[in-house]
C-alpha cells in the first residue's frame, strides 16, 4: 500500500492487517518506524474528528505534524491542489492527509507527487479511514463481518461514508441494507422504510443529513424526517438486544438520531472516535514503513 485513497483498492488481507495493527496500538504497542517523518493535514472542508485524530495519531507515532490552514493558504490566491502538494513536497513533507470537496481529487496527485497521499474524505466519494474505524468497531463487537446485518440509514446519496462502507462491508461478507428516502438512494438498491430493518439489524449505522450538500432544497422538515427515517426512542426499543448504534458524526440531534440515544449503552459513537486514532496510526505507519 503506497497511498490510501479508497476502500476499493484494499484486499481483505490488507484490511485485516490494518485492523490488527490498530488493535495492537490500542493495546499499547509502540511505533516501529525508524525515521521521524513529517505529516501535514490539508483540510479544505470542515472537520473535527478526522483532522484531530490524524494529528493525535501522528503525535502518538512520535512523528512531526506540519500545520496547514486552508483558509490562510495560497489556494485562496488561486494555487491549485497539485501545486500546493508540490510545495509541501519541496519543503520536505513525507505524508499528506487531504480532505477536499472534489470527488477523486487524488487522481491528479498519486503517481505524480512524492509524499504519501491519504484521503481524509473526497466530496461524496470516499472516506477510507472512517470506514476502517467503523470496521474495527464492528469487529470488536462481533468478532466477524460474515453474515452480520448492517443497515446504513439516511442521506446515502451525499455520503462518502456509505460508499466506503459499502465497498468494504460487502467485500467482507456482511449483509448491507441501504435505507433512505427514494430521493437519496443514488446508485444504491435501497429500502425506503427503516421499520423493515430495525428488528433484524446487528448494526444501525445512522448517517448525517448533509444539509450543506442539498443546494438549499429542503426535503422533509426536521420532525417529519425524524419520524420517517430517524432512529427514534421507540425504534431503539425494537432493536435486537445485541445490536449496536453507530454514527460517523457529526450527528444532528433529533434529526437522524434521537438526542437521548447518542450515549445509550448500545451506542458505539464515541468508541468509533477512539478507534479513529488507532486506525490512523496503523495506516500512517504501514504506508511509511513500506518506504523504509
Ligand atoms: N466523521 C467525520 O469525518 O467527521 P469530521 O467531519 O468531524 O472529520
Amino acid at each position: 500500500m503506497k497511498n490510501l485513497v479508497s476502500m476499493k483498492e484494499l484486499s481483505i488481507e490488507q484490511i485485516m492487517d490494518i485492523l490488527k495493527q490498530a488493535q495492537a496500538f490500542r493495546e499499547g504497542e509502540q511505533s516501529k518506524l525508524k525515521q521521524k517523518y513529517t505529516v501535514s493535514n490539508l483540510f479544505f472542508e470542515p472537520s473535527t474528528r478526522t483532522k484531530m485524530s490524524f494529528e493525535m495519531a501522528v503525535r502518538k507515532l512520535h512523528l512531526n505534524v506540519l500545520p496547514f490552514e486552508a483558509g490562510f493558504s495560497s489556494t485562496l490566491k488561486g494555487e491549485t491542489l497539485y501545486d500546493t502538494v508540490k510545495v509541501l513536497e519541496s519543503i520536505g513533507v513525507d505524508a499528506i492527509v487531504i480532505r477536499h470537496e472534489q470527488n477523486n481529487f487524488f487522481d491528479d496527485l498519486i503517481e505524480k507527487v512524492k509524499p504519501v497521499i491519504i484521503n481524509g474524505g473526497d466530496g461524496t466519494g470516499n472516506h477510507p479511514t472512517q470506514s476502517l474505524l467503523d470496521l474495527l468497531t464492528i469487529q470488536q463487537e462481533f468478532g466477524t463481518f460474515e453474515g452480520k446485518e448492517i443497515s446504513i440509514v439516511g442521506d446515502i446519496a451525499h455520503s462518502r461514508v456509505a460508499r466506503s462502507n459499502a465497498d468494504a462491508l460487502i467485500k467482507l461478507g456482511a449483509k448491507v441494507n441501504f435505507v433512505c428516502p427514494p430521493e437519496w438512494q443514488a446508485e444504491f438498491d435501497a429500502i425506503n422504510y427503516i421499520d423493515e430493518v430495525i428488528e433484524s439489524s446487528d448494526v444501525m449505522m445512522m448517517l448525517r443529513v448533509q444539509h450543506e450538500r442539498h443546494d438549499g432544497k429542503a426535503y422533509l422538515t426536521t420532525e417529519s424526517y425524524h419520524a420517517a427515517y430517524g432512529l427514534t426512542v421507540d425504534r431503539e426499543k425494537r432493536m435486537k438486544d445485541s445490536a449496536i448504534i453507530m454514527h460517523p458524526g457529526p450527528f444532528n440531534r433529533d434529526i437522524e438520531i434521537a438526542s437521548e440515544l447518542i450515549e445509550v449503552d448500545r451506542s458505539r459513537i464515541f468508541k468509533q472516535v477512539e478507534n479513529g486514532v488507532f486506525i490512523r496510526m496503523a495506516v500512517i505507519e504501514m504506508i511509511l514503513k513500506g518506504r523504509e
